[in-house]
């Protein structure tokens, strides 16, 4: 016989090794406050279903109250021998409040347990992320609004393409931000639901009521069916998909940060209490936090690998498998509020270099598109205006000349047609300015869309 739990049917102690390799007290000691939270409305409901008494009720509640103030006291040692965070709990009942602490397990099993616990505490996890992301939006939208008129090169292949505004490419990312934000709350819906009655796997002989216990935790419903409720992690699964997709949105915002904030680029400042500097090089300021959110990618991207490969080929229902699916998550939960909390405070603290920002539009041509759309306008077609521009375009590369610093007379060897007016559309300001519908660059359709974004926001 050992002493453990279920050591009834056992003739010899688990093997010393054998324990601590299966103990999950480690990591899952981190769900202590959900695993009580769960346990006191368990008993609730037994008692209102008359499985316990009052009294019974009132000696768990009080003695797991209790043992929360241990826990964040500092005043519990936890136990390898008693396996998890459910068997810590539960024998520190039993020795506080004797064999009413017995009678908590009642009609419940550690499959259906586990899985309230990280359904509970990815619920709060999920509802703590939510407003680091509202937070994120908002400084996005307010840098945009601030950068409406800041004119900087747009890119394609990282090649000057056209100019755009800063505070158009701001909204962009607010954009990939929002799209996470929409996926994280419909991960909650499917977070938000009861495995808690399912027991073991096939439901308890007990006259539940799992309605109540669902109401009494904020569950939307109870599971409906008790194999999948004690063998379903998609919910983990989604979560970390969630998290990835943010994680990759926040690695190119990083990579753009990182090209931007260096001496080539000269696009931005980012203040240097989100910057380090070099044991050996003097002079360096390095962009820390974009690059090391940039690393933090690939642990997340793991993660989601893990958990995808944990749960694939497992039959109904329980398995130890899934014991597994704590790490990953949890890490992925601490990864994604680390990064949120970073850029949340870093992205609305960006300073932009107007004036270089506008000499680097200046000198890729930027407006080449334009003077093809302004031959267009004048009758030519497409096509042979882009050989015209191409013509002007080499030219000027010969010469050392943007298209706008050009004369009229250099400009009309390459086509009669082009006139003074030329000029409005080769500006920078003239450029952007002329993209003026929804979802265009021009400085008031940007101020238009970051007030839209800032309703959408207050409403969402
Ligand atoms: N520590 C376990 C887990 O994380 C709790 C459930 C254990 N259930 C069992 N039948 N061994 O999944």
């Amino acid at each position: 016989q050992t002493n453990q739990s279920w050591g009834g049917r056992f003739s010899e102690p688990t093997d010393t090794f054998v324990a601590a390799f299966t103990a999950s007290i480690g990591f899952d000691k981190r769900l202590y406050h959900h695993d009580i939270r769960g346990s006191i409305a368990h008993a609730t409901m037994l008692s209102q279903v008359g499985v316990l008494t009052e009294d019974e009720r009132d000696a768990i509640i009080d003695g797991l109250s209790d043992i929360e103030r241990d826990i964040e006291a500092g005043n519990i040692e936890w136990s390898v021998a008693l396996e998890d965070i459910h068997m810590n709990i539960e024998a520190r009942l039993t020795d506080k409040i004797g064999i009413t602490g017995k009678k908590l397990h009642t009609g419940r099993s550690r499959n259906d347990q586990i899985a309230t616990d990280i359904r509970l505490y990815l619920r709060d996890e999920i509802d703590a992320i939510d407003l680091e992301l509202t937070r994120l939006r908002e400084g996005m939208i307010t840098l945009a609004d601030r950068e409406a008129d800041t004119i900087m090169p747009g890119f394609t292949h990282l090649q000057t393409a056209q100019p755009v505004t800063f505070g158009h490419h701001v909204l962009a990312w607010q954009e990939m931000i929002g799209r996470d934000h929409e996926r994280l709350r419909d991960c909650r819906k499917r977070v938000n639901v009861l495995p808690l009655g399912a027991a073991a796997l096939a439901g308890t002989t007990y006259p539940i009521d799992r309605h109540v216990t669902a109401e009494l935790l904020g569950f939307d419903r109870p599971a409906e069916n008790s194999l999948d409720a004690v063998s379903d992690r998609d919910f983990a699964i989604e979560f970390t998909s969630f998290a990835s997709l943010l994680l990759m949105h926040l690695s190119r915002i990083s990579e753009e940060l990182v090209l931007w904030s260096s001496a080539q680029f000269d696009f931005i400042d980012l203040p240097d209490r989100f910057c380090t500097g070099s044991s050996i090089m003097p002079q360096k300021k390095n962009p820390d936090v974009p690059e090391l959110v940039r690393g933090k990618t690939g642990r997340v991207y793991g993660h989601l690998m893990s958990l995808l490969t944990l749960m694939k080929s497992q039959p109904l229902a329980y398995n130890k498998d899934n014991q597994e699916d704590k790490e990953p998550l949890f890490d992925s939960v601490d990864t994604v509020k680390g990064c949120l909390r970073a850029f949340g405070d870093m992205i609305p603290a960006i300073e932009a270099k107007n004036a270089s920002m506008y000499e680097a539009a200046r000198k890729g041509f930027s407006t080449a598109t334009d003077l093809a759309d302004y031959l267009v306008r004048q009758g030519v077609a497409f096509r042979d205006a882009h050989e015209i521009v191409g013509k002007s375009v080499a030219y000027g590369i010969e010469t050392g000349k943007d298209l706008s610093e050009m004369t009229l007379s250099e400009l009309k060897q390459f086509s009669d047609t082009i006139e003074q007016d030329v000029f409005e559309v080769l500006t920078l300001e003239g450029s952007v300015a002329a993209r003026n519908h929804i979802g265009g660059t021009a400085p008031n359709q940007v101020r238009a869309s970051a007030q839209r974004a800032r309703d959408t926001l207050a409403h969402f």
